[in-house]
């Protein structure tokens, strides 16, 4: 069932047709497609394109057709080229000639345009509120757990940190994503409806009032660009893509810390699965799940970035394989975001772990080079004897603050009483992090 062929002597192949069909997936957008339709024939309505008896048949046609879509009485399936093809089928068996006229003064390619804005729209809104919650989330984790912890670089331990303020540098890492999708958002609001095929129309449509009635900013200022920007898409695939690292990075810290040889956490049983084979094991399959689908999205975003790179002005067919991809993207970035809220809600933080981690570092060296450094010695000398002082200790399998004065002195005379109050880990901590950070 085609919406062309007048200019047609043969039927299309059967290997076309299939080839050449985007109904399989482009459902996902009969909602979007519906309301446009409506928006588009008020229009028609209101500019005296259409009858108002036309107008109202169609819109009563298309309002039936949703009903029975959601009611499941309607299934999108069949030979239809496109979920754009499908719809006017249909109107037309259901409400007879006046389903004719609701293509006039557009194209599929506008059509196609607004149906993917409205639906990136509405889907970007829902990945911020996913992430709100999450932000939620992790503030509530930090503040619930705010004990000393290792900080570490290159996976080594380095200084003393709180496992609130490692949280909350995954807080800000999702407000800013956050935050890169409510400005996608703001960008791409605008209606291409009315481009038509690349050059507008010859009859005199209202593209502010199709605008307006969508709840866009306005009407795009250029038929072309209307009609072939995809720039929304690319960008939100970024985004999903950036939000995707960060909750990678997390993964994998929730994967370490859950083995025996760090067991800084506990993951609840609801966000854990067990072997098969290994009656003792718990593993963290909601996190590596999450690393692992960051990759997907990342193919996702150079899938169509690579499919727009070479196209001319103005609609190409190509840019049908704009849908799989950002469907794929959305649907995992959505559901990563939510497991990961899910499992930081249930893990429990095991104090004692973390402090006792803490002991066997060397992590206030820093601060005991800092101490000399207060008592008249250049930097650089004081971390030369504080490294002299670690393979001492390393030696005898002691932490700094457990060498006596007398031991201290034997490598500085600067060494007072006062270093054992000065390189204690909490005061580390309120030197440092509490002092400068909130
Ligand atoms: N299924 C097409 C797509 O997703 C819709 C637009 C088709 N336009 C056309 N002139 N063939 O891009």
């Amino acid at each position: 069932m085609k919406l062309w062929g007048g200019r047609f002597k043969n039927a299309e192949s059967k290997l076309m047709e299939d080839f050449n069909s985007s109904l399989s997936f482009d459902k996902t957008l009969y909602y979007e497609d519906i309301i446009g339709s409506i928006a588009h024939v008020k229009m028609l309505v209101k500019c005296e394109i259409i009858s108002e008896e036309d107008g109202n048949k169609i819109i009563e046609g298309l309002d039936s057709i949703l009903k029975d879509i959601e009611e499941g009485k309607l299934k999108i399936e069949g030979d239809y080229e496109d979920i754009h093809s499908f719809m006017e089928v249909n109107l037309i068996e259901r409400i007879g000639d006046a389903g004719k006229k609701m293509h006039t003064a557009r194209s599929r390619n506008d059509q196609v345009a607004l149906d993917m804005r409205l639906y990136s729209k509405k889907r970007a809104q829902e990945v911020v509120e996913n992430l709100s919650r999450l932000l939620g989330t992790i503030k509530t984790l930090a503040e619930k757990n705010d004990y000393i912890m290792p900080g570490y670089t290159h996976m080594q331990r380095a200084q003393v940190v709180t496992f609130k303020h490692h949280m909350m540098a995954y807080f800000n890492m999702f407000s800013r994503d956050k935050k890169r999708i409510e400005n996608s958002i703001e960008i791409m609001d605008e209606s291409p409806l009315g481009c038509c095929a690349l050059a507008g129309t010859t009859y005199n449509t209202d593209r502010a009032f199709t605008a307006k009635e969508l709840g866009f900013k306005g009407p795009v200022n250029n038929f072309l660009d209307g009609v072939s920007d995809r720039d929304y898409i690319i960008e939100l695939t970024s985004d999903f893509s950036l939000a995707m690292m960060h909750l990678s990075r997390l993964s994998e810290e929730i994967i370490i810390w859950s083995t025996k040889e760090f067991d800084f956490i506990q993951l609840s049983d609801e966000f854990s699965t067990g072997s098969s084979i290994m009656p003792q094991k718990k593993n963290p399959d909601a996190a590596e799940l999450i690393r692992g689908k960051a990759g997907r999205v990342y193919g996702d975003l150079v899938s169509i970035l690579t499919t727009m790179k070479g196209l001319p002005l103005a609609y190409n067919k190509d840019m049908q394989e704009d849908k799989e991809g950002f469907f794929d993207a959305l649907n995992t970035v959505l559901s990563c975001i939510k497991i990961m809220n899910g499992m930081l809600a249930t893990l429990k933080v095991k104090k004692d772990s973390l402090l006792k981690a803490v002991k066997h570092g060397f992590l206030n060296a820093t601060e005991a080079a800092d101490y000399l450094v207060n008592k008249g010695m250049a930097f650089r000398d004081a971390h030369r004897v504080i490294g002299e002082i670690v393979l001492y200790c390393e030696e005898k399998s002691l932490p700094i603050e457990d060498l006596s004065i007398e031991q201290l002195k034997e490598f500085s005379g600067l060494f007072d009483k006062d270093i054992y109050e000065f390189i204690d880990y909490e005061n580390t901590l309120h030197k440092g992090i509490k002092k400068h950070m909130r």
